[in-house]
């Protein structure tokens, strides 16, 4: 039985009000739609509500609400981009991150924050742990790392959830990617996509993110403690772009009657967009998940069983646009 907000040194008492930022982006709209499930009463707040970068807006926005729980989702997100405009790219996801930490301990109340596989350089062999140390090789990777940072020296109580390749039914992803190329580059049969086939991770979920984060808020709810630290989740198994493109048409064949031919090619190949710096993407990111399974027994869900899930409702909700 939940019981109103309050909080005393360094434990999580129970409260149902969650305060989450970003609520505009994939992981913050399933966020906000998924926390009655679990008891929350969730506050989403968009970047027009409350831009993060604003060190005194934050500190006042979450004095104000006084949640019991502060879920970050906002984030500077394109990995490309943000080579060209380091600057703002840090400003939301290192400062950023460090002015929710500090809004956080200021009223003494966890902080669950996501980041990234990109920390990594890609050079290792098999799946990454926690305790692997970061090197990232983009300016978003460095940021993302900076933001971990900031949130672990800032916040007492906090959960940093490292992910990977999200997709869900809103917002911009891989999925929509390729779905629009079909649509827009020929929606005939016989449509040709290349996809590089040099890059393994592990495409994730978006709302599986969201459950992830509202379970470890429950548990930790019920426990009266956090148990902070870094964590790896994301969809099980390990593919290539390639793969993942794979998937997709395969159930945009079973669905419809287009059939893509799909290609391989190498990230060296892939063309960049002109006047567009091309970050320096891992070659292996696929993260290692068993310490949440350990700590919350909570197992990561079979990726190739969600991307066909997702690809099937994006397809309707094209369907039901035309
Ligand atoms: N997407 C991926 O493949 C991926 C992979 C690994 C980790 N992650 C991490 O997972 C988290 C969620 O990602 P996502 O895919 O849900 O990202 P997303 O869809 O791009 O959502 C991010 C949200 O943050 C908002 N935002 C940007 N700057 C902000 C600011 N200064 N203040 C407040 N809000 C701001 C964006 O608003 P606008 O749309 O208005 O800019 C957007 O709504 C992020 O921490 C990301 O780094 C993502």
């Amino acid at each position: 039985m939940m019981v109103a907000a309050s909080a005393r040194g360094g434990e999580y008492m129970p409260g149902n009000k969650i305060l989450i930022t970003g609520a505009g982006g994939q992981v913050g709209l399933e966020a906000v739609r998924r926390a009655p499930d679990y008891g929350f009463t969730p506050i989403g707040l968009t970047r027009a509500e409350l831009d993060i970068s604003d060190a005194a807006k934050v500190m006042q926005t979450v004095k104000d609400i006084a949640p019991t729980l502060l879920i970050n989702c906002a984030a500077y997100t394109q990995v490309d981009q943000a080579e060209s405009e380091p600057d703002k790219a840090h400003a939301v996801n290192g400062r950023g991150a460090k002015n929710l930490a500090l809004a956080c301990q200021a009223i003494n109340i966890p902080l669950f924050h996501l980041s990234t596989d990109y920390v990594f350089d890609g050079n290792k062999t098999g799946l990454y742990l926690e305790t692997d140390t970061p090197n990232p090789t983009s300016i978003y990777g460095a940021t993302k790392l900076a933001g971990e940072q900031a949130v672990i020296e800032h916040c007492k109580q906090y959960i940093i959830l490292r992910t990977a390749w999200v997709y869900g039914t809103d917002g911009h992803n891989f999925i929509k990617t390729m779905l629009d190329i079909v649509q827009n580059h020929g929606g005939q049969k016989n449509g040709h996509v290349s996809v590089v086939n040099d890059q393994f991770g592990s495409p994730t979920f978006a709302r599986d993110i969201a459950k992830t984060l509202l379970e470890i808020a429950q548990i930790s709810q019920n426990r009266e403690h956090v148990a902070s630290g870094i964590y790896h989740y994301t969809g099980d198994g390990t593919t290539s772009w390639y793969g993942f493109a794979d998937i997709i048409f395969k159930e945009l064949a079973a669905q419809t009657n287009i059939q893509v031919r799909l290609s391989p090619t190498t990230t060296k190949q892939y063309p960049t967009p002109k006047n567009l710096k091309k970050a320096k993407r891992p070659i292996n990111s696929a993260l290692d998940t068993t310490k949440i399974s350990n700590e919350f027994n909570i197992f990561p869900i079979d990726w190739i069983e969600s991307v066909i899930q997702v690809t099937r409702e994006i397809i309707k909700q094209k369907e039901s646009q035309t």
